[in-house]
């Protein structure tokens, strides 16, 4: 890393986080790694294609870093104060926002001081990325914890073309609704010239939002033009509205899936665990959402009922840390190490625990290396924007053998359809599908993932950002020509895809990669 001469961007992200954290050793040294969280998996190896700069925090309170070059990447540091964080962050965006915008799987907190901060923190990286972005600039601005810098952006740089996406579900109308400051947020995200959702839904629900609280705002009236469908007119503007379901790099993922040392690494991983008739694995944030307790749970009563012996199954849940000072997150953490004791207690034996479970974030090499160790690849949030796990871990299954268990509730679940779909609510459900995930023929197991892998390694995070981009590209992006891809969906494409993958599997075809 060296310190940046690169001024006047042309095309730049910003996100809460950048894609590196600085790491406070308990020695005294610091050092950056790579940050968690989907958002930096998919866009980090787009952007560091491009060469092109990035705004974002640090990951420590009050620290001022000078802007600075890695790897061909220009990156902006925004500081953050610990009351910053505190009310900013671990407050509006991850008490009220979060738990609002994944259907109010907990409470949200609403706090008027939350509020006024999140205001000011979003001025702060708006501040960043107008003195960041060159003249007539792409700025590129990510997620819900900056909802408003669109509109704070256009305002100082009117010049810029701003785009937004939203990595998390947008949520129900009558959810939304909820929030005191629903007005604030949608006038902040019509700053921008495309705001991009990860499902159609969502996209639908914005639209239907932003047509209706701007109905209620008298001032408004004079500027009143009748909508299209896939945008909505704001201020003399038609902001452009669509869906973009994320990705992954999944050609990297498939290369490294092959590596010898990671296959012979995976074999290890296999027999340190007394090579288990079903590996069974799961890779997420610690986070409520993620339906981590869901699948113990459905695991320990097949195991009670008898109906998994437990010599023949062992499952490794790794649990990235998060939000780790946020009240919910601290219970769910009690919780989830209750039921990963309790399993191991009742069905474990000396060197044979069912559950392998660690509570902290894992190098690229291994993690690839536990997704081509794995039979059962298990993820069953409640609500989640996409899900990149299940795509990591189909991509990394070339030889088409392996399961997924995924989540009806997952933006994933409408590309995977082959998966074995299960709704988290439902824990006999949940058991059910990890029994029939168990118990697979394997020529299904095959013609299933065939399917999967097909979708993931043909829509890959390349296709999707340069969508978006072609989308917000003012000669590329005609109204209508795109609109009809980024609302609509896509059952018909996959039922067409899995009739022919079906024909392909009864005559012994090769996979399609
Ligand atoms: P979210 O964005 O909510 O965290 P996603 O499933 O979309 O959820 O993305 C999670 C990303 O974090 C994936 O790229 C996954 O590989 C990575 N990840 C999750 N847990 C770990 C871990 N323990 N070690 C390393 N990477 C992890
Ligand atoms: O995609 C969801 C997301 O919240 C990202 O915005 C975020 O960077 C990531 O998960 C990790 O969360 P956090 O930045 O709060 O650790």
């Amino acid at each position: 890393m060296g310190v940046s001469t690169v001024r006047g961007a042309e095309f730049l992200v910003v996100a809460n986080r950048l894609p590196v954290d600085l790491e406070r050793l308990e020695d005294g040294t610091e050092r950056w790694r790579s940050s968690p969280g989907g958002l930096v998996s998919a866009l980090e190896p787009f952007l560091r294609s491009r060469k092109g700069a990035w705004v974002g925090w640090s990951g420590q309170p009050d620290l001022d870093v000078e802007p600075f070059e890695d790897e061909g990447l220009s990156m902006h540091p925004v500081r953050l104060s610990g009351a910053d964080i505190r009310d900013y962050y671990e407050g509006f965006s991850n008490a009220t926002l979060w738990p609002l915008y994944h259907d109010v799987v907990v409470k949200p907190v609403f706090e008027r001081a939350w509020w006024d901060r999140y205001v000011e923190v979003n001025q702060r990286f708006a501040d960043a990325a107008a003195a960041a972005a060159g003249k007539g600039a792409t700025v590129w601005v990510q997620d819900y914890q900056l909802q408003l810098v669109p509109a704070m952006l256009r305002e100082q740089r009117p010049d810029l073309h701003i785009g937004f996406f939203l990595h998390i579900p947008f949520p129900p109308v009558e959810l939304f609704m909820q929030l005191p400051w629903r007005t604030e947020i949608v006038r902040g995200l019509l700053g921008a010239d495309v705001v991009g959702f990860q499902m159609p839904l969502g996209a639908q629900n914005f639209l239907w939002l932003a047509r209706r609280l701007l109905d209620l705002e008298p001032s408004r009236a004079a500027v009143k033009v009748r909508s299209r469908p896939g945008s909505v007119p704001f201020e003399g503007r038609h902001v452009r509205v669509g869906a973009f379901p994320i990705s992954i790099d999944a050609a990297s993922f498939d290369a490294m899936s092959r590596q010898p040392a990671i296959i012979k690494h995976a074999q290890q991983l296999r027999a340190e665990m007394g090579d288990p008739e079903h590996l069974l694995l799961g890779i997420d944030r610690l986070d409520y959402t993620k339906g981590i307790d869901v699948r113990l749970r459905a695991l320990r009563e097949l195991l009670v009922a008898k109906r998994v012996d437990p010599e023949s199954v062992a499952m490794v849940q790794l649990a990235t840390p998060s939000r780790e000072r946020v009240d919910q997150y601290i219970a769910m953490r009690r919780s989830i190490e209750e039921q990963v004791g309790r399993l191991n207690g009742e069905f474990g034996r000396v060197g044979r625990p069912i559950v392998h479970y660690l509570h902290q974030p894992v190098g690229r090499e291994e993690l690839v290396a536990l997704y081509a160790a794995a039979d059962v690849m298990v993820v069953t949030p409640l609500r989640d924007g996409m899900n990149l796990v299940c795509k990591e871990y189909v991509a990394t299954r070339r030889g088409l053998d392996g399961v997924l268990v995924l989540s009806e509730f997952a933006g994933a679940a409408t590309e995977l359809t082959s998966a074995v779909l299960v709704n988290p609510h439902d824990l006999d459900g949940v058991a059910r599908g990890l029994e029939r995930a168990m118990t697979m023929d394997p020529m299904e197991e095959r013609s299933r993932m065939r399917t999967m892998h097909r979708q993931v390694m043909t829509h890959d995070v390349d296709r999707w950002a340069r969508s978006f981009l072609d989308f917000l590209d003012p000669e590329t992006a005609e109204l209508g020509e795109h609109t009809a891809d980024h609302t609509g969906d896509h059952a018909a494409d996959h039922a067409a895809e899995h009739a022919a993958d079906h024909a392909a599997d009864h005559a012994g075809a090769e996979p399609a990669a």
